[in-house]
């Protein structure tokens, strides 16, 4: 059913994602006048605030991550805000978060950022207190569970309360800017789309560099690591987005239909396909940061950085490796994404002693927003000593070519998807289940061969065997 909500209940309304992301995000969409007038903002979490000290609370995050967003925008977006103590394991606490939502006949929308732990009780709650009807829809943060298994059962426990169509599975990556335009450069051009099957594409290579490490997410990071934390969800819808047949329409149903073919098509890898490594000190921009084990505090064998050469058994790319790699602690932050194409089948150019290189198209997602074409051209003069050809870029910055339009927070996006109902950017269950799929075939893989984390210095590109996982077929990562 179709309606925009005009209430919007936030757990998990104290948590560092609602301080760094949904708090600005809401901010931002205020001053744009972007959100109805009549939105109400109803958060709740354990921590006792009521009103008042919520909004300070909200203020003070606001101030430290939009330092210079206008006082006076965030004194009147402040009002919108209230607040309700909630223990999810009581559900007497569910009546007094009714009375404090008041009607939701316009509809209302869920923003569920808690432990997994807590998923199924929130649900059990907030039906027993009829918050669950038809015009409420629930959008659901990660972790969403860590196996297949734990994902359906928080899926299962989910949908007893909410059809698929009422449920918003978050993937923050499908809201920024540079994934959405994959779409565009893919199916708004016609030059891309007759070459990008394995007849002129050699191999594709995704690149989710961070230079952060454990953060203060110790409880959390060391139980995942990063095939779980980065490669089970952003990872592979950027390779879904990559590698998916068009689409009939921009629209949920057909987009998430040709995300999904894509990722069931992923082949089991083999033992020798994935390198993982665990970050060990070092420096990153010269200044010396702590091993994994340190900032831990005692050893682990969680990965932190890990690199795969993935196939798609399907028509259009049989035969083409996708490499994948992310890790923490890596020189630089970075998401791109690389499609190198083949060589020319004949050079002409050979018989002059000049050398052709294959083209590249190298997208850059974060922090530099850009698409590059790399081209080859003729090194201008005589050529009395031979001709010579040099690879050039075509560049598009995203930034210069679009001055005008803010950017915006992905959050920003996804939280007004969740308020009008738009699913296109939400991962569907099914996604969701066949990521795990591979996650959990490559994870029973890893453990019956007894692989270990190899260890990587802060501040390099992970282990030399990430490296030597590519140039044993001739590849050389792109830095
Ligand atoms: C989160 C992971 O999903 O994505 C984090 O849990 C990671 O470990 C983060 O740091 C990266 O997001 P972004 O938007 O900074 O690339």
């Amino acid at each position: 059913m179709s309606f925009t909500a005009d209430r919007l209940l936030l757990f998990g309304a104290t948590g560092d994602l609602a301080q760094r992301m949904l708090l600005p995000s809401l901010c931002a969409l205020h001053d744009d006048k972007l959100i109805a007038p009549e939105l109400k903002i109803i958060g709740t979490a354990r921590s006792d605030y009521d009103d008042d000290s919520y909004r300070n609370f909200a203020r003070a995050a606001l101030n430290k991550y939009l330092p210079d967003f206008r006082k006076s925008a965030i004194d009147s977006f402040l009002p919108r805000l209230s607040y309700q103590v909630l223990d999810a394991t009581d559900a007497a606490h569910f009546i007094d978060l009714s009375d404090e939502i008041g009607t939701i006949d316009k509809g209302m929308a869920i923003f569920l950022s808690t432990a997994p732990s807590l998923f199924e009780p929130t649900i059990a709650g907030l039906s027993q207190a009829g918050l669950t009807g038809e015009k409420v829809r629930i959008g659901l943060e990660k972790p969403l569970g860590t196996s297949l298994e734990s994902s359906r059962e928080i899926n299962d426990a989910v949908a007893r309360a909410f059809p698929e169509d009422r449920t918003f599975r978050i993937d923050h990556y499908l809201g920024k800017e540079t994934v959405q335009n994959l779409l565009a450069l893919r199916f708004a051009n016609i030059m891309f789309e007759p070459l990008w099957n394995a007849a002129h594409i050699d191999h594709v290579q995704i690149t989710i560099a961070e230079t952060v490490g454990l953060e203060s997410r110790v409880g959390y990071y060391d139980g995942a690591g990063a095939l779980r934390d980065m490669v089970q969800n952003h990872m592979l819808q950027l390779l879904a987005l990559v590698a998916m047949e068009p689409p009939a329409n921009y629209d949920a149903t057909a987009i998430r239909d040709e995300k999904v073919k894509v990722l069931r098509a992923l082949r089991l890898i083999e033992p020798g396909e994935a390198v993982t490594g665990q970050y060990r000190k070092g420096a990153i921009d010269g200044q010396p940061v702590p091993g994994y084990d340190e900032e831990l505090g005692k050893e682990s064998d969680t990965e932190t950085f890990v690199a795969i050469k993935a196939h798609l058994d399907n028509w259009r790319w049989k035969g083409v490796p996708f490499y994948l790699r992310t890790g923490k602690r890596l020189p630089q932050r970075k998401t791109e994404i690389v499609v190198n194409f083949k060589r020319v089948p004949h050079s002409i150019f050979a018989s002059r002693g000049a050398q052709t290189q294959p083209n590249a198209l190298v997208i850059g997602i974060q922090p530099e927003e850009n698409v590059q074409l790399q081209l080859m051209a003729k090194v201008p003069g005589l050529d009395r000593e031979g001709l010579r050809l040099r690879s050039v870029p075509l560049n598009i910055t995203m930034p210069d070519a679009f001055a005008g339009p803010t950017k915006r927070i992905a959050y920003e996006r996804l939280l007004l998807d969740l308020i009008e109902g738009d699913q296109t950017l939400f991962v569907r269950r099914d996604e969701v289940e066949a990521q795990w799929d591979w996650i959990d075939a490559i994870r029973a893989s890893w453990a019956s061969h007894g692989l270990v984390p190899k260890t990587y210095t802060a501040g390099s590109w992970g282990p030399s065997a990430a490296i030597a996982l590519a140039e044993r077929d001739g590849v050389t990562w792109h830095e």
